[in-house]
């Protein structure tokens, strides 16, 4: 039998692969997706092969994950409890897809990750891989292999010959991709504690950011950013000036207590600077286009549509339905935000819109006023009534 593991390359699914081959006797095959994290994948390949997988394969999916997952994530105003842009949580669907597609590919019967037993992740996994392929088994070690430390693992890894990475020791666990950065465990679990300056991968303290703000224009066509500075970029390109714009002014980072699928509240660190500058645009432009009850109602979507991404509910009939209302809203959300950068605050310098529903003969407090002034006398009267009605029998229940 074979089994595909969802590798990283970390002390984890190194030594996952010769623990799985051992005790499931199977044949193991690796499956790692490259989602623009900085990490470098070189020598991945040699590392999997000498923890004792048969093959390896590493895809790049970062164009693919811009353009089917983060923007649509983008695209709906998604912000798990108002504040997280998901990088993490947006990613596991399609890392889940593409595992699954190899799976298939090889015949085999099971897939593996290495998440723990009390975060989102294990259930985004399971969830996903079950919902495109119901009958591949999936297997999570971590949740009963007999490793108790990290300590342990080392000592497995040392005696069995697999290669694990004898770096200093880094205190923090970091996932990283090209949308954002979660930060956690160490000194980051005691929510008293300020995050220290080495916690951070990709961005600058305010304080240290520039003295001066920087102005990025950011044009968006239906929805999706297209083009910065005038330039047109490809998603890729695109997101990764705005991380590192961002980050140079110390922009996009989030640190918060958030509420797990698996009912705990856990501390995390975020950096995601392309994604903060990106969601901010996105919403002032929308705040220029989208007429008063697509907006209003869109806020409520928005918050479905972070819950499910956060409890993996990617690959279902709710996310489908819900996002074809995001299509339908993003029409007209094409234009051009203009925003100040500086030190970790984000400002709207200006904003245009070929359909702006702004329009100044309505707005204007100068003679060029259209607006029909004597048409709110009517229009309040009525719309006040029931609240004049409500004193009145108060009033006379009062008298009696
Ligand atoms: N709590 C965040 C989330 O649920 C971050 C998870 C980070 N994952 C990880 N394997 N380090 O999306
Ligand atoms: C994990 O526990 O595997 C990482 C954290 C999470 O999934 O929330």
């Amino acid at each position: 039998q074979k089994i595909v593991v969802a590798y990283s390359g970390g002390l984890d699914t190194s030594v996952m692969v010769h623990w799985l081959k051992k005790n499931y006797d199977a044949e193991i095959i690796t499956f790692t997706g490259n989602l623009g994290q900085s990490k470098e994948l070189i020598g991945l390949e040699e590392k999997a092969l000498k923890s004792g997988a048969s093959k390896v394969y590493i895809e790049d999916l970062t164009e693919e994950f811009l353009t089917d997952y983060a923007f649509p994530a983008l695209r709906s105003g998604a912000l798990y409890e108002n504040a997280y842009p998901m990088a993490t949580a947006i990613g596991r669907p399609l890392l889940a897809k593409a595992l699954v597609d190899v799976a298939l590919k090889e015949n085999a019967t099971m897939v593996a990750h290495g998440c723990t037993g009390k975060g989102n992740d294990q259930v985004r996994f399971e969830v996903s891989v079950g919902a495109l392929a119901p009958d591949l088994k999936c297997i999570a070690p971590l949740r009963t292999w007999e490793f108790k430390s990290r300590e342990e693992e080392i000592e497995y890894a040392k005696e069995n010959n697999i290669p694990v990475a004898i770096t200093k020791d880094n205190p923090y666990s970091i996932d990283d991709n090209i949308w954002g950065t979660a930060i956690e465990c160490g000194i980051l679990e005691d929510p008293m504690q300020e995050p220290p300056e080495d916690a951070y991968l990709h961005t600058v303290s305010p304080e240290k950011a520039p003295d001066y703000a920087e102005t990025v224009t950011v044009e968006f066509e239906k929805g999706i950013p297209v083009k910065v500075d005038g330039k047109e970029l490809s998603p890729i390109e695109l997101v990764n000036y705005l991380n590192e714009v961002g980050g140079k002014h110390g922009i996009g980072r989030i640190d918060m207590i958030e509420n797990r699928l698996v009912g705990i509240k856990s501390r995390e660190v975020y950096e995601a600077p392309a994604a903060s500058i990106l969601h901010f645009a996105h919403t002032e432009l929308e705040r220029l286009t989208l007429d008063k009850a697509v907006m209003h109602y869109k806020s409520l979507v928005s918050h479905e549509f972070a819950s499910l991404i956060y409890n993996g509910l990617w690959f279902t009939p709710l996310r489908e339905a819900l996002q074809a209302f995001v299509d339908k809203s993003q029409e007209k959300v094409t234009g051009l935000v203009k925003i100040k950068l500086y030190k970790g605050t984000m400002r709207v310098a200006g904003r245009t819109s070929p359909y702006s529903l702004y329009d100044p003969s309505l707005a204007t407090y100068t003679i060029e006023d259209q607006f029909d002034h004597k048409a709110s006398e009517g229009f309040i009267k009525i719309y006040g009534l029931p609240y004049k009605t409500i004193n009145r029998v108060e009033q006379k229940a009062n008298e009696t």
